[in-house]
């Protein structure tokens, strides 16, 4: 049974990393990260404290690259997914059964995505 699952979130998580996310730089990422009106994360986001959303510190050991880079980019469709990463999530902020995500960046591409994964990363 522990091989099992060990099994499937290997292939889970080869099948995220398969993903193209190949141009990421943190150094970009921060940049969009504080940029308030381009992407909104400091809206309802801070490092170091809770505000609307859920305190960045320590995101690099609760979350993956590859989750991150998918929840930043397609939001709603990574939390209807109940991928393991998403469950924990849904649980640490108590919306177990919530159909809709709250955490809601404006639209991006899948570089830009990458790149403020990458910058979470550090965090
Ligand atoms: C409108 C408010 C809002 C905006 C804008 C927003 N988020 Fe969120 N975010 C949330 C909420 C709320 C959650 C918790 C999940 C939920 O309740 O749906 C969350 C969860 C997260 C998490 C998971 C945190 C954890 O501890 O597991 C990360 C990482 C994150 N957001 C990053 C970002 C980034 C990066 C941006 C900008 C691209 C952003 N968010 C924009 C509200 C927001």
């Amino acid at each position: 049974m522990g091989k099992i699952i060990g099994l499937l979130s290997a292939l889970f998580l080869a099948t995220l990393s398969a993903a193209p996310y190949a141009h990421a730089d943190a150094k970009k990422g921060e940049a969009l990260f504080n940029d308030k009106g381009a992407t909104k994360c400091l809206v309802c986001h801070a490092v170091g404290k809770k505000l609307v959303g859920p305190d960045i510190a320590g995101v690099s050991k609760r979350h993956s690259k590859a989750w991150l880079a998918k929840w930043i980019a397609k939001p709603q469709d990574t939390w209807s997914s109940n991928d393991p990463e998403t469950v924990q999530l849904k649980k640490s902020v108590h919306k177990e059964t919530a159909p809709k995500t709250g955490h809601m960046p404006p639209p991006l591409t899948d570089e830009q995505a990458s790149d403020i994964a990458d910058f979470l990363m550090t965090k």
